[in-house]
């Protein structure tokens, strides 16, 4: 049987750290608020001369590497973000010129946290249709750009990375079982970006009314999270028949640690098999499951044969989950 797998992994995050004793002198907050309420402790902060698809290059050389292939083989780019370059062109076609990729076609696809899985869903569907044979697909962002640093309230959760890993055919037993993708459009104002489209185009208004930052009614979306969270982990497993106890790693999108304590408190799975690396990076967006995978990958937490399951939330609201035998 067809399927796709991952071949090859990669992560880049900016050197500078910001760390929540460095955000209590910006805002009113604590490092023990931040902690206790999200379990992060500190986050990376791009250069102000890096761009989203500059960081993606970091994470795709490392993939492209590992996965042993080069730039000219790659025929599909796709970069998962919410803050690109610029509108246009996509940032997976600058990602493909500063690559040197000549031989991809490069689209950039936006479902703001869930977008790595989006992303890893459409990869797969190109590669079982046999379309195209050597994706490259890359989470990255620069939220620090996008992020209200007079609210407190939002202030505290962000930060810049990207993560890539190269997606191709297999025969094997092994690879993507199965991505599982959901969206409640009804609810997009509870986390959004309003300022900048054609809804608000940029103007002296829009910057007054600080419309280019992120919003976001965290407590509600909190309660979303949680309960949606749940029941998509379960759900996935069931529809493939996989006992949590068979799973080795979940690796969930690290936007809270309480929303990932949640979940694999509903799989009854203890945290060592769960992969939580918050405290280093906050949450990255599409950027946090691709970073994650690349440390446990590299770190020895997933072996050939292994089941892993990746879960995400985020703006659209979205919410994504894939089922992987490595
Ligand atoms: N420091 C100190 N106090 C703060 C801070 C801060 N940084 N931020 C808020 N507070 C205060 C609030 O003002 C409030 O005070 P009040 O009770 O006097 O009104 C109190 O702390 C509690 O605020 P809540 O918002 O209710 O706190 P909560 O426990 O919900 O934690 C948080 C907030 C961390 C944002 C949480 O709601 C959360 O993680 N939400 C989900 C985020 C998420 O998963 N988003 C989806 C992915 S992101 C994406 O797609 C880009």
């Amino acid at each position: 049987m067809l399927r796709s797998r991952i071949t090859g992994t990669g992560s880049y995050t900016p050197e500078k750290t910001l760390s929540n004793f460095d955000l209590e002198k910006m805002v009113d907050t604590s490092d023990e608020w931040i902690t206790e309420r999200t379990g992060i402790k500190e986050r990376k902060i791009a250069k102000d001369a890096q761009t989203a698809s500059d960081l993606a290059v970091g994470a795709s050389k490392a993939a492209i590497q590992r996965a042993g292939i080069q730039p000219k083989h790659i025929d599909m780019i796709i970069v998962a973000t919410v803050t690109g370059d610029m509108p246009m062109p996509s940032t997976a076609s600058l990602l493909q010129s500063k690559l040197g990729a000549k031989n991809a076609a490069a689209f950039d696809l936006n479902a703001a946290c869930s977008g790595f899985l989006y992303g890893l869903s459409v990869a797969d569907s190109f590669i079982r249709a046999k379309s195209f044979k050597k994706i490259l697909l890359v989470g990255s962002e620069i939220l620090s750009r996008f992020t209200d640093w007079e609210d407190r309230a939002t202030c505290v959760l962000f930060g810049d990375g990207a993560g890539a890993v190269i997606v191709e055919p297999t025969e094997q037993d092994r690879g993507i079982i199965s991505v599982h993708l959901h969206s409640e459009g009804n609810l997009w104002e509870s986390l959004c970006l309003p300022g900048g489209g054609s809804k608000h185009p940029p103007s002296k208004e829009t910057i007054e009314k600080r419309l280019h930052y992120i919003k976001m009614k965290g407590n509600e979306v909190f309660k979303i999270a949680v309960r949606t969270l749940e029941r998509l982990v379960t759900d996935t497993l069931k529809a493939n028949k996989i006992k949590p106890s068979q799973l080795t790693l979940l690796i969930p999108h690290q936007a809270n640690l309480r929303i990932i304590q949640a979940t694999a408190k509903r799989l009854d799975l203890p945290m060592d098999k769960v992969v939580v690396n918050l405290d280093k990076y906050g949450n990255t967006s599409s950027a946090s499951i691709p970073i994650a995978l690349d440390e446990a990958v590299r770190t020895g937490r997933v072996r050939d044969g292994d089941y892993i399951l990746l879960e995400a939330f985020g703006g659209g609201l979205t919410w994504a989950s894939a089922l992987i035998k490595w």
